[in-house]
């Protein structure tokens, strides 16, 4: 297979995934806006990994075709073609879809999440785990990117999102830039996220870490209708419905 050349720089994520992958796996760091970073999750053990139980159970409830926004390298993918559920994934890196492929995912397409082009009522299911539902995106963005998803869902369809509530925590590293998040007047989980690898960084991006409240008040006011919160608010599982 004929993989993408591409610059650290346009594809760093990818380029986390596929050394990896290839069995020569480095550390990575995400920085935010304030300067503080942090070390990345191993992927061996997350996104080259098989889903953890929990993420299992909650693909549960995933019926019909579905839609993995922010799929990665495809362990959910992978997951849901084992559970005989049709299923695409989407994904803004080329080389994430490309391991994607060779770990055994069908429908992989490169396609950011801003950009989603489906034909309307397209999908019965729509996941996004591991924070994707927050990508490119502020808290003000959410109900805007539900309703373009609703777009291409049938109705009755469901939203499967991980969640976590920025502020379920005590290092006072996030709770300092929570309280000037507040004091800004913005969404406590908003910032600017960077990735850097092997001396290399990305372009800073928005990202938002997404808690239930937000999530149910943006799908609630873009056609959404809130069904429950699975496991933990500071690390749990929103689902709803596509209502319109
Ligand atoms: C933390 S990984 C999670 C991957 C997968 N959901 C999982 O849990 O295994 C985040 C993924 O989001 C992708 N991503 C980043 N920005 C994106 C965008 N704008 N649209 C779609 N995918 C994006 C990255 O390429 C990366 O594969």
């Amino acid at each position: 297979m004929t993989l993408p050349d591409l610059p650290y720089r346009e594809d760093i994520y990818g380029h986390v995934f596929m050394d990896a992958w290839r069995g020569e796996p480095h550390p990575y760091y995400l920085r935010r806006d304030d300067g503080h970073v942090e070390e990345g999750p191993p992927v061996l053990d997350g996104e080259l990994g098989d889903p953890p139980d929990r993420h299992s159970e909650v693909l549960s409830r995933a019926h019909g075709r579905v839609l993995d926004l922010g799929c990665g390298p495809g362990r959910h993918v992978c997951h849901l073609q084992g559970l005989g559920l049709e299923v695409v994934g989407t994904d803004a890196s080329p080389l994430a879809v490309a391991v994607a492929r060779e770990r055994g995912a069908k429908d992989v397409r490169v396609m950011p999440i801003e950009e989603l082009s489906f034909a309307p009522e397209s999908f019965d299911t729509a996941a996004f785990f591991s924070g994707t539902i927050g990508i490119g995106c502020d808290a003000g963005g959410l109900a805007a990117r539900l309703a373009r998803l609703g777009g291409v869902m049938r109705p009755g369809g469901t939203l499967i999102a991980q969640v976590r509530d920025p502020e379920a925590t005590d290092n006072p590293a996030h709770t300092s830039f929570h309280e000037m998040r507040r004091r800004e007047g913005r969404y406590p989980g908003e910032m600017g996220l960077r990735l850097e690898y092997r001396g290399h960084a990305s372009e800073w991006w928005h990202f938002t870490l997404v808690g239930p409240e937000l999530m149910r008040e943006a799908g609630e006011g873009s056609g959404w209708e809130w069904v429950e919160l699975l496991f933990e608010p500071a690390d749990g599982f929103a689902l709803l419905r596509w209502s319109e």
